[in-house]
């Protein structure tokens, strides 16, 4: 029987062993390709947890510089700062003030510790008492009343240090809009990281409890993206880049691996992903229950945000991630 079946090509003979199997690897993971996600509050000497992102913390300016020296010795040196601020009020006026809880953190970190990369996330929702990421208007949000708003935020940030913005608030036309206020204001080297891919996600409910950022009323449908749609991510990437984005998110990251390669594969521009609160806890609760291997499930939905095409990850997982792939468990 086998006689008659001229095997020519197996596919096998390559996974035969790991050292074969690592060096035909498609896909290699770094950890200079990871960006952690911080939660910065105000204070002192504070170190909260965040009960629906069990293992994360919200940090006042002092403790964040404690975790950056640990972020350093685990090899992660990119950090996406979000700020919590005291104070909300309905057009989120403490997202741009110099003494604002970004701003005081940054200088701080910046002072301590130059060698790492700061990126800023850019909204309102973290400041408005009513959690929407723009000025509220007839149950939706004012998209051109906001965006002065961000690009005032945008600039005390640059201001204060930061060496990356992230708007993520998905206003149109937010990107160019950014980009005039920071080279007016003398940051035309500095980059902006659009979040260009920006899908309404229920994977978000974590963050918005980390962040105390939940919509007071209604949806952001009318700003985010619809996940039905694909072709529409390429269109809005079109458009982000005509307005100066240096480079492009996507995000949720797992359930969007479609957008993240059509990004990758439409646009000669630097593709980010961001593994999101609801990503990262549904790992968390399947390992706790026993349920899923975690550090299996962390390497593999790493990698394979990589695999399509992102040339960086954004995850709550990545000091441990750098661990991972220095002990060249993934790579
Ligand atoms: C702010 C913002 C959100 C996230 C990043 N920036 C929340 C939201 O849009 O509701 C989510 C990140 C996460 O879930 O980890 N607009």
């Amino acid at each position: 029987m086998m006689q008659e079946f001229d095997l020519i090509q197996r596919s096998r003979r390559l996974r035969g062993n790991p050292v074969l199997r690592e060096l035909v690897r498609e896909t290699r993971v770094s950890p200079s390709a990871l960006i952690y996600p911080l939660f910065i509050r105000e204070g002192q000497r504070v170190r909260e947890p965040i009960p629906s992102l069990e293992g994360q913390y919200r940090y006042s300016p002092d403790t964040l510089l404690w975790e950056l020296e640990t972020l350093e010795k685990a090899g992660v040196t990119r950090v996406l700062l979000f700020g919590i601020p005291q104070e909300k009020d309905a057009c989120g006026s403490s997202a741009w003030q110099e003494n604002g809880v970004i701003q005081t953190a940054l200088r701080e970190a910046k002072q301590r510790f130059p060698q790492f990369f700061y990126i800023t996330d850019v909204c309102l929702c973290e400041y408005t008492e009513h959690g929407h990421c723009g000025i509220p208007c007839g149950g939706t949000v004012d998209n051109d009343a906001t965006l002065p708003l961000l690009a005032k935020t945008a600039l005390s940030h640059a201001q204060a240090g930061a060496d990356m913005v992230a708007p993520s608030d998905m206003m149109d036309g937010r990107i160019g809009f950014l980009r005039r206020e920071l080279d007016a204001g003398g940051f035309s080297s500095l980059p902006i990281l659009s979040y260009t891919a920006k899908y309404a996600s229920c994977f978000y409910g974590p963050f918005r409890e980390a962040a105390g950022s939940a919509p007071a009323f209604g949806d952001r449908r009318s700003y985010q993206m619809d996940y039905h749609n694909r072709r529409e991510a390429v269109k809005k990437a079109g458009q982000d880049i005509a307005q100066g984005a240096d480079l492009l998110m996507v995000k949720p990251a797992l359930p969007y691996l479609d957008i993240v390669s059509d990004l990758a594969a439409a646009f000669p521009l630097p593709v980010l992903a961001y593994q999101v609160s609801g990503e990262y806890a549904m790992i968390q609760a399947a390992a706790k229950n026993g349920w899923i291997d975690r550090e299996a499930a962390i390497c593999e939905t790493a990698v394979s945000i990589f695999r399509a095409g992102a040339g960086g990850l954004i995850t709550y997982f990545a000091p441990e991630l750098a661990g991972y792939m220095r002990e060249g468990r993934i790579g």
